[in-house]
């Protein structure tokens, strides 16, 4: 549904229709400045050959320090794997941990991607659907219900893509009870730590003593500091684990780019004044965009904390007729913006939630204000 929706934006956008695209799961900035100097020096300096499979070691330190600094988590820099973004160290993760027939928890909404990859594994996805009310939270009763002898991990994502969930410190101590009892893995994704509101604090659940063991914690610096194209992520986890997640990555594709892990460790041990910029602007969009939307009759929608989405609940208008036709689900509406209003967001199906959409804001201002009146005429019409 998502590729149709933006297969045909894009062929819309050929034919020179005017369509305003808020489906970006990147920053719109561009890499900051002193980072893509550190690359160019990179090749220079002819960094341009395989490194070491789990990462140069400077890097490995960089990461070791700054998950010391920012997460209070105590890693050697040889519990330190470097890979071809998160993505691929979630998947390092669930390859390096899951047998056969055994079942990863997945709250919903949850990013596209983790049902697949547990899938890929040979795992069985295990959903809990978390409610609105409850700001998209799970809750320890919940993960409790759900374990079963076949339980092998938890996939958890704070701040979440696609709500912007950010689970409170409190929260994840009592989800790590459940957890340690249950003696489960956690893969914690906090790729969009630094992108973040309010002042509120994130947490990481691998500095809790009693499954610190049991974390597998998954960074990179693709949202943080705009660098999504050059594909650096990396976990902290016990030896073991990392030991077994180098070998997938080892047969699989070796190191990183060597040009991106230099360019990784300017962006891990330089100046945040840019990554500072780039979250006001953010800040800004979301109140803008979070304003517009609860403006419109009949749509709920949480206030995110973190990421660069907001996640509407449109069910609201599902039933309306349009020409004729009847919308059944958020998917239709989906469709109906972009046909009608030529506004395209992600329908929610894809993250397990179909009454509800997703809007992107890593997009500029003008064209947030663009898609906001044509969204406030395109519902009003229904
Ligand atoms: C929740 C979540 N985790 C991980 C990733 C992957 O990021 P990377 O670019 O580091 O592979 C994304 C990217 O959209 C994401 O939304």
């Amino acid at each position: 549904m998502t590729m149709a929706l933006s297969a045909l934006a894009k062929k819309l956008a050929a034919e020179g229709v005017d369509v305003v695209t808020l489906t970006a799961g990147e920053p719109d900035f561009p890499t900051p400045f002193h980072i893509k100097q550190a690359a160019i020096q990179a090749i220079e300096d002819n960094h341009t050959r395989y490194t070491v499979n789990a990462g140069i070691p400077e890097l490995r330190k960089a990461i070791a320090d700054k998950f010391r600094k920012d997460n209070n988590l105590s890693f050697d820099p040889s519990q330190i794997l470097v890979s071809n973004g998160a993505k691929h160290s979630i998947y390092n993760s669930l390859k390096a941990i899951c047998n056969k027939g055994d079942e990863v928890i997945i709250p919903a909404p949850y990013w596209v991607t983790y049902p697949e990859m547990v899938r890929l594994v040979d795992g069985t996805p295990v959903f809990i659907q978390t409610t609105e009310a409850n700001d998209f939270k799970m809750t320890p009763a919940q993960l409790k219900r759900v374990i079963t002898k076949k339980t092998k991990a938890l996939l958890f994502c704070s701040p979440c893509n696609p709500t912007g969930t950010v689970y409170t410190q409190e929260e994840i101590e009592e989800l790590a009870q459940v957890v340690s009892k249950a003696d489960l893995y956690v893969i914690s994704d906090e790729i969009y730590e630094k992108v973040i509101y309010d002042g509120t604090k994130h947490f990481s659940m691998g500095s809790i003593p009693s499954v610190k063991e049991h974390v597998i914690t998954v960074n990179g610096v693709s949202k943080a500091f705009s660098m999504t194209g050059w594909r650096i992520g990396y976990l902290g986890a016990t030896k073991d684990i990392v030991t077994a997640a180098e070998k997938v990555q080892s047969q699989m594709t070796s190191n990183a780019s060597s040009i991106s892990q230099h360019a990784a460790l300017a962006a891990l041990t330089g100046s945040n004044d840019e990554v500072n910029t780039m979250n006001a602007e953010f800040l800004r969009r979301r109140d803008f965009i979070y304003k517009a939307i609860t403006s419109i009759k009949g749509i709920t929608c949480m206030k995110p904390e973190g990421a660069f989405y907001v996640f509407p609940n449109v069910s609201a208008y599902v039933g309306k007729k349009v020409n004729g036709t009847t919308l059944k689900s958020g998917d239709d509406i989906a469709t109906f913006l972009l046909n009608e209003e030529r506004v395209v967001v992600v329908p929610g199906s894809g993250f397990g939630a179909k009454d509800h959409v997703r809007i992107s804001y890593a997009c500029s201002m003008e064209e947030l204000e663009k898609a906001a009146e044509r969204m406030r005429r395109g519902f009003a019409r229904l």
